[in-house]
């Protein structure tokens, strides 16, 4: 089987064609979309990569040409001066979706987050549930994951946690109280896996999270000790409504970056009526499992 993933060089991306290897039935089309990111893809005989555009969808069909499934992956959650959350995350779906039609792409797969919602008030958490409802009315057989956020090597918050940890002055918005599900980003790649293979008609919306429920605040202290088994560090607080303030007035000076809206993401409690594990065919990763291989990377 063929699978050509969208923003190939994510975090999610770089993961997923790391398996590669493991997963010798599959071949990949790994789209980005710059040479830079296109030479940095990793080189074997399963990945071909291909620079893609995302403004013309007749372009895009003739990329993933040969893909029997599509694995949507591009997305922004900081937005920048050229790039917002209509084109990457709303505009760029309906594009991918467009183009796998064209091509008849036996599956489609949409990484999406928990809190999607085309009616929320956040913008980032609304561009989301946009694109979702974008992949449910196009008629492709689909599985669309939310996940929260996600740790392995290379993700932004696994970066920001461990950098948090090592920290003997670490500070979270409103101390790191909102309590996150973190998912094992391998666990997100069986998912996507497995969701290729069974190829299940209609769409199906699952949410996926990590096994344990755990403030932020905890998380950071838990891999501090990992880290060193005698700290003494304790998590300090940054105010959230003047964080806002301050962000809201140079994110507009910036034309992006950490905004209200980002902050709001951050600091939301991730919560789910129902874990799709099961569904999804995966075994969840513990915590501690995924703290030792990000703090081993
Ligand atoms: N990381 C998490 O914790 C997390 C949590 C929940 C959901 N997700 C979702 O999972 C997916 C992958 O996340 P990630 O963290 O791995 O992403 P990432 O590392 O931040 O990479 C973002 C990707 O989106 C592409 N992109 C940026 N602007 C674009 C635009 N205007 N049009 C098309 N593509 C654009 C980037 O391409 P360039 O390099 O060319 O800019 C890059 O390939 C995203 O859809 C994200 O919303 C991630």
């Amino acid at each position: 089987m063929k699978i050509a993933l969208t923003g190939a060089n994510s975090s999610v991306g770089t993961n997923l064609l790391a398996q590669a290897a493991s997963q010798p039935a599959l071949s990949f089309i790994a789209g980005v979309r710059s040479p830079s990111a296109l030479e940095a893809l990793p080189k074997s005989e399963q990945i071909e990569g291909r620079c893609i555009s995302y403004s013309d969808t007749a372009a895009l069909a003739t990329s993933l040409t040969g893909a029997d499934c599509v694995v949507h992956l591009a997305g922004i959650l900081i937005e920048g001066k050229q790039t917002k959350y209509r084109d990457a995350n709303v505009d760029a779906t309906r594009a991918v979706v467009d183009a796998a039609k064209a091509i008849d792409a036996k599956h489609f797969v949409f990484i999406s987050v928990v809190g999607a919602d085309a009616a929320s008030p956040n913008a980032y958490f609304r561009s989301k549930g946009e694109a979702e409802a974008i992949v449910a009315a196009s008629g492709l057989s689909a599985t669309i994951i939310r996940t929260p956020i996600l740790l392995g090597p290379g993700t932004a918050g696994a970066s920001a946690l461990v950098a948090a940890a090592k920290n003997p002055k670490a500070k979270a918005l409103g101390g790191g109280h909102y309590r996150m599900r973190p998912l094992d980003i391998d666990d997100l790649n069986s998912a996507i896996f497995n969701a290729c293979e069974k190829q299940t008609p209609g769409c199906a919306n699952y949410e996926l999270v990590g096994p344990e429920a755990i403030a932020y605040c905890d998380l950071i202290t838990k891999t501090a000790r990992m880290i060193d088994p005698h700290t003494t560090l304790t998590v300090g607080s940054i105010p959230i409504g003047f964080t806002k303030l301050m962000a809201g007035i140079t994110s507009t000076l910036r034309g992006g970056g950490f905004t209200p809206t980002v902050i709001d993401v951050i600091t939301q409690d991730e919560v789910v009526e129902h874990n799709a594990h099961a569904e999804l065919g995966v075994t969840l990763t513990p915590l501690n499992n995924t703290l030792e291989k990000i703090l081993e990377h």
